[in-house]
């Protein structure tokens, strides 16, 4: 889609800034496929609705904000990515994206396994009734306490980040009489094309082992040594909302290389490889994400191919999506709140929330679609700043979007593909209450996680 002139009036034609808008869509009602979850769709009074339940129901009996999510959507991307990867592959959902009981329910039926990098996301695991054997457990800095709480329960696999993590590893293995299965995390030196906070392979960071300094052979040399450890494989995660291929080509292609070397050092096959997650998902219709079967498809060619060139047999394979199966799931429902028109330039629309719901844009300057959807409207486009309530100017939710000229205090909006690294990243700034998440199935809504009250604040505020 082309990039409009400047639909501002003179005044402020210099100072707009460039590229982050396009032109207007041809109909602000119109809900692009791309970016609203498979069950969202405007209904013949104009107003939208989700499972089958108008938008102003819902807001009307759980108020706003509220993070609303599509069950039917989430089970249907977690089927597409167990089948897409079928019985020869493993998909682990990353649960930092999002977690609550229900969700690791859902997981489960659907034949899925959990990625949790915390005590916090294990406890809920669990709690959830998620088979031990079915979890992994990743970090940087796992305190002594995690790493002895996961081997006490049974997790599948423990994700070596640091030489120190291998002692701790096997000494909490040693106590409890265990033989902990484990992988090590290995840096490849791949460039993810993506924001610096969210690229993970490149060497000058803090997670894992790099391989081209051998520091990933020799925690391999330490590991092979203990038998309290298990090493079953390799793992590798680029980065997040990644587009391109490539850098898993290359991953995988160094991954394998890796393998080689251990075969040949220490005359053993290792049985799996975990290539991470890191999938880019559609914020704005300009986003372009591959299909699951295309990825499942690509990374099995690869890792195939190089490992018939080492004469290895191919491994099992995992893979760690977290916002690709729970981004587009959900959507933030706000009230429009106070407008602020600037003539010639925009006009700041505020909502309920903001930043303390939704830290991305201000974080990562991520791009978010936006639209009116307790009615249809008529009017001409208006070039709009979605705005938060907080103590900041910063505090934006969608940087550039259009919306209806009549919006007015009251109308609700709906920010799509917020259910990864919203809920999971909200804050209590400006003592907010974090919103709920509201489930949707089949006309029916139900909270799986319940909005905070001031109770809850004050119940942390000792005194
Ligand atoms: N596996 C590992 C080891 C990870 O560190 C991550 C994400 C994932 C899997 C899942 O990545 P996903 O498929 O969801 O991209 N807060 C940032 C994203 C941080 C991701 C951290 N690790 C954001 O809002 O974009």
């Amino acid at each position: 889609m082309s990039r409009s002139a400047h639909p501002a009036g003179p005044r402020y034609a210099d100072v707009l800034p460039e590229g982050h808008y396009t032109a207007p869509p041809a109909d602000l009602n119109s809900l692009d496929s791309r970016v609203w979850s498979q069950t969202v769709e405007r209904t013949q009074d104009g107003a939208v609705a989700v499972g089958g339940l108008d938008v102003r129901k819902i807001a009307e009996e759980f108020g706003t904000p509220a993070y609303v999510m599509d069950e039917t959507d989430f089970r249907a991307r977690c089927r597409a990515w167990r089948d897409a990867f079928g019985q020869d592959a493993d998909v682990f959902y990353a649960g930092k994206a999002f977690l609550s009981r229900a969700v690791v329910r859902w997981l489960y039926e659907e034949g899925l396994n959990l990625d949790v990098c915390s005590g916090g996301e294990l406890a809920t695991a669990l709690a959830a009734g998620m088979p031990a054997e079915r979890i992994a457990l990743h970090g940087n800095n796992k305190s002594n306490e995690e790493i002895h709480r996961a081997v006490e329960a049974g997790v599948g696999r423990i994700v070596l980040d640091s030489f120190q993590e291998i002692a701790r590893v096997a000494h909490a293995a040693e106590r409890l009489g265990r033989r902990q299965p484990v992988q090590i995390r290995v840096t490849v030196g791949v460039e993810a094309h993506t924001h610096e906070f969210i690229a993970t392979a490149h060497e000058d960071q803090k997670f894992g082992l790099a391989l081209a300094e051998g520091q990933a052979a020799e925690a391999v040399r330490r590991v092979l040594r203990l038998d309290s450890l298990e090493l079953i494989g390799i793992h590798s995660h680029i980065g997040s909302q990644i587009f391109d291929m490539a850098g898993f080509e290359v991953s995988a292609r160094r991954v394998v290389g890796l393998l080689t070397q251990i075969r040949d050092e220490h005359g053993i096959e290792l049985p799996e490889i975990d290539l991470g997650g890191g999938l880019g998902i559609a914020y704005t219709p300009e986003d372009d994400p591959r299909e699951p079967h295309e990825i499942a498809k690509s990374l099995g060619d690869i890792v195939t191919r190089e490992c018939e060139v080492a004469g290895l047999a191919v491994p099992r394979l995992s893979v760690e999506p977290g916002r690709a199966i729970v981004g587009p799931t959900a959507f933030t429902l706000y009230e429009v709140g106070t407008l602020k028109e600037l003539e010639g330039l925009r006009t700041y629309v505020s909502v309920d929330g903001g930043m303390s719901d939704n830290i991305r844009t201000a974080l990562y300057d991520a791009e978010y679609s936006v639209a009116l959807v307790s009615r249809a409207s008529a009017a001409e486009p208006m070039l709009s700043r979605v705005v938060g309530k907080h103590c900041e100017s910063g505090d934006i939710v969608v940087r550039d979007a259009f919306l209806p000229a009549d919006l007015a205090p009251g109308d609700l909006l709906a920010v799509p593909a917020t259910g990864a690294y919203c809920r999971s990243m909200a804050s209590n700034y400006n003592h907010a209450l974090r919103p709920p998440v509201i489930a949707v199935r089949d006309g029916e809504a139900r909270t799986i996680l319940r909005r905070e009250t001031e109770e809850d604040l004050l119940r942390l505020d000792v005194g």
